[in-house]
């Protein structure tokens, strides 16, 4: 293994390589990224970079966001199997009949999107600024796309906008994250806090303390003075929290795996990096259009 992560940094520093990676990834790809972070943070890493190769450790929609925002640099995938299938839940057929049902409506896509779907949107989101997005628009109608859970817990706080919310969802794990799951832990630690991620259900969320991005989980661990924590999101979240809060305690939801996040390995990434492949190629007339709702969101920035 030590063996590997050094033939790993020797191959970055010989193709000025930077590794981004989620917050669900696995820990040994977490420790040997440069930057760990939650979609908000890595998208906006990437456009800060001066690496000449962007190497993205999470699913598909994140390393084509880090494409269309750097279009001119080598943004290389390990596993191009590595999809979210909440983002494949909507297609650009489907999303254009509803388009034209609702004229009047903006197009809101949460970033776990295909590029080509963001291409007709017209401003992204993340679980970090749902809100404040949709807020920001003028229309009075908004197409949601495609996590209804997102949707469901964005329309708590936007009052003045009528909704329309796909019916997509986390199939591996968010939505199979009960409410019993969250109890049952609460039962057997009283004093620890609920954090949960907005994908979940909201029967979940309305038990919960705190309803965070990943990242929005990890700086509130790191500022509240509670101890032990429940957390309710992609169970890797808690390597994480452990590494960066080695006194307090947090219980995951066992059950709660991402198993596309995982297909990345220490093996993967060092092929990967060193024959510069599967590269990450988009057609130049999807990514002018993407770019277009990714630079408004980013322009709006986090909201928690
Ligand atoms: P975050 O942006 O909160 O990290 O969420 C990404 C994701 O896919 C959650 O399932
Ligand atoms: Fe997609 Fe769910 Fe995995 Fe997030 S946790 S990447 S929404 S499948």
């Amino acid at each position: 293994m030590k063996d590997k992560i050094e033939r790993i940094n020797k191959l970055k520093k010989q193709h000025n390589a930077i590794i981004l990676a989620h917050n669900y990834q696995l820990p040994e790809i977490q420790d040997i990224a440069d930057f760990v972070g939650d979609s908000l943070d890595l998208a906006l890493k990437a456009t800060k970079t001066d690496a000449d190769v962007i190497m993205f450790c999470g699913v598909n929609f994140m390393a084509e966001s880090a494409k269309i925002l750097n279009p001119d640099k080598t943004v290389i995938h390990p596993d191009i199997d590595s999809r979210c299938p909440m983002a494949d839940m909507v297609d650009v057929e489907s999303l254009n009949w509803l388009q034209k049902d609702h004229p009047d409506a903006a197009t809101v896509a949460y970033i776990n999107t295909t590029a080509d779907v963001k291409a007709v949107s017209d401003i992204c989101c993340t679980s970090s600024n749902a809100v404040k997005v949709i807020e920001s628009l003028n229309a009075k109608k908004v197409i949601f796309i495609p996590d209804t859970n997102l949707g469901l817990y964005a329309k708590r706080f936007v009052k003045d906008k009528m909704m329309i919310i796909w019916p997509g969802m986390c199939p591996t794990q968010h939505n199979g994250i009960k409410k019993e799951d969250i109890l049952g832990l609460k039962k057997q630690h009283p004093n620890a806090e609920i954090m949960v991620h907005p994908e979940c259900r909201p029967e979940v969320i309305d038990i919960a303390d705190y309803v965070f991005s990943t990242n929005g989980i990890v700086n509130h661990a790191k500022e509240s003075s509670s101890k032990e924590f429940i957390v309710g999101t992609e169970k890797e979240l808690c390597y994480r929290l452990k590494k960066e809060n080695p006194d307090k305690i947090f219980y995951p939801i066992e059950t709660a795996v991402c198993p596309n996040m995982k297909k990345i390995t220490l093996d993967k990434v060092f092929l990967s990096l060193e024959k510069l492949e599967p590269q990450l190629e988009l057609p130049t007339e999807i990514m002018e259009k993407a770019r277009i709702p990714l630079d408004k969101m980013m322009k709006i920035g986090r909201g928690d």
